[in-house]
Parts: C-alpha cells; structure tokens; sequence
C-alpha cells in the first residue's frame, strides 16, 4: 500500500500487481485450485481450462507448471501479446477466440468455447472464475482482511470489476468493520455489467459481456464508468506524477478516483483506496 499525493483526499493504493505472478489474480487462482485440489475435484491427470483475459490464466499457468497439472486457457485478441507469448510457453495447449460475442465484448465467444472444451477433453474440469465461491473468499480473507488491519477508517473503495471476485469479497469485508464506507464500482465504457450501451472494447481487466454471478454477491453504492481513452490518461497520469507503471486497470481506477473527487464538497479529508490489480 502507497500513499499517493492528492490536493483534498488522502489516497492510498494497494499495489496488487506486486503479488506473485504480477496481478491481483494469484489469490484467486491459488485458492479456487487449492479448494478444488482438496475436494478432490482435481487430481494429477485433470486437464483444468479457464476463460481469462490473461491475468488469472498466467497465474493458473504458473501454479499448474509447478504441481504438473495441464493447463489450457482460453484468452482473446484483447489479451497482451507479451502474456500470449508467456502462455504458450508455460500452458499444455494456448486456445485464442477471435470472434466478438453480440455485445461486441470476447467473453460470451470464450464460454462457448469452454463448454466445447468441457465435453471433448476427457478428465477436464473447469474453475469457472465468475462464479467460483473460492473466487470471492480468495478476496474476502485476503485483500478485504488486510484492509481492515491496515486501516482505522476508511472511507471508499474504489474497486475495478471484471468477474466480480474482487468487489464481492472485498466490499463484504468492508462493510463489516466500516459499516458507512462507500464501495465504488468501476467499470469500463462498453461492458455489460453496469450498463447496455454497446462499445467495443480493447483493453483486458476490468468490464465483462455479462453480469458474472459473483457480482450479485457484492455490496455496492455507486459505479463510475470509465471510456477507455481515459483509462489511457490514467495510465499516463500514474507513471508521470507518482512514476507507477502499471496497467489497464489500475490506470482506469486511478482516473475514477480523480474524477469523483473533482468537484466534490467535502467536510473532512476522507481515507479512499483504491486497487492496481495488474
Ligand atoms: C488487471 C485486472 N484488473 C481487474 C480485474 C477484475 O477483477 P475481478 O475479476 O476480481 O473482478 C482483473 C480480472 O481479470 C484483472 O486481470
């Protein structure tokens, strides 16, 4: 956590792209497999698939190398050339859709991919991150957990939402030990979640072509949607004024919180943090 200069809040930034494997997405992966692993969904000739837009896939990939379980994700043309080229070389088999779904979003096109997969691999299993229960609780007793220890109050969370894991288990969390926080949604111009207006998309983490289920689950008082050339102003903004380099996503939260504070009356210099996923 960092504390990033602002004229009128006291901003503070949780560098989740410092976890292992350089996202948010090494809780989630490492705790959907682990409960899989002990119910016994899962043993050493299971072929595990995973729709991502390739932070939970280089996780999940990692993690798989390592027990030598195979792994096939299925990414799209959104997915960073420099992840497709790591995948390759650490995932048994790299499957990339290339057709948009009706809401001009990949996701629906990745999950019909994921229900041929399922009934043509024998021995398959699929985590199924939207509405893994494992996803939420990664966050719940992870992220969520921390915050509440590293803070006394808090005021918002700003929390980007792709399958909803994130806020779900977060803004549960938070809203136990501060029970007056607002948790902010931030959303991308052109997903589903939030709102039906179409717009292609180009960058991977945050928005979805759905609802995911775990989002059903997360307690949330406002959304801020964000167009994706201001998450590109965002991105620029962080490494120019706090020389953070990070991500999509980030660089979209970062530009949410600026932009809700603007011109906001204020009594006291509220305590807000918000996430660099990856
Ligand atoms: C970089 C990045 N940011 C944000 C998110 C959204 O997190 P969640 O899926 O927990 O909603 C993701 C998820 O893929 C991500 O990879």
């Amino acid at each position: 956590m960092v504390q990033l200069e602002h004229p009128t809040i006291n901003m503070y930034a949780k560098l989740e792209f410092q976890n292992l494997m350089n996202s948010v997405k090494s809780r989630a992966a490492y705790n959907m497999l682990y409960s899989a692993i002990e119910k016994g969904d899962i043993d050493q000739d299971t072929t595990l698939i995973e729709s991502s837009s390739g932070n939970l896939a280089i996780a999940l990939a990692t993690i798989c190398k390592f027990l030598g379980i195979k792994f096939i994700p299925v990414i799209d043309p959104n997915t960073n050339i420099m992840y497709e080229n790591l995948l390759s070389s650490i995932s048994y088999q790299v499957i990339k859709v290339t057709e948009r779904d009706h809401t001009d979003g990949y996701l629906l096109t990745r999950l019909n991919k994921i229900q041929e997969l399922l009934t043509e691999i024998p021995n398959v299993y699929w985590l199924n991150q939207y509405q893994n229960p494992d996803n939420y609780y990664a966050h719940y007793y992870g992220i969520g957990e921390e915050l509440t220890e590293h803070f006394e109050e808090l005021d918002y969370a700003f929390i980007g939402v792709g399958t909803g894991g994130t806020i779900s288990g977060v803004s549960n969390r938070l809203k136990e030990k501060f029970p007056k926080i607002k948790i902010i949604a931030v959303d991308s111009e052109g997903s589903a979640i939030f709102s039906d207006k179409k717009k292609k998309r180009y960058i991977p983490g945050i928005g979805a072509s759905k609802v995911p289920e775990l989002v059903k689950r997360a307690v949330i008082d406002e959304v801020v949607i964000i167009p994706e050339l201001d998450t590109v102003a965002g991105c620029h903004q962080l490494y120019e004024l706090h020389g953070i380099f990070a991500g999509g996503s980030s660089g979209t939260s970062y530009y949410a919180v600026n932009q809700y504070f603007k011109e906001k009356k204020l009594e006291k210099r509220p305590n807000v943090v918000f996430f660099m996923p990856g």
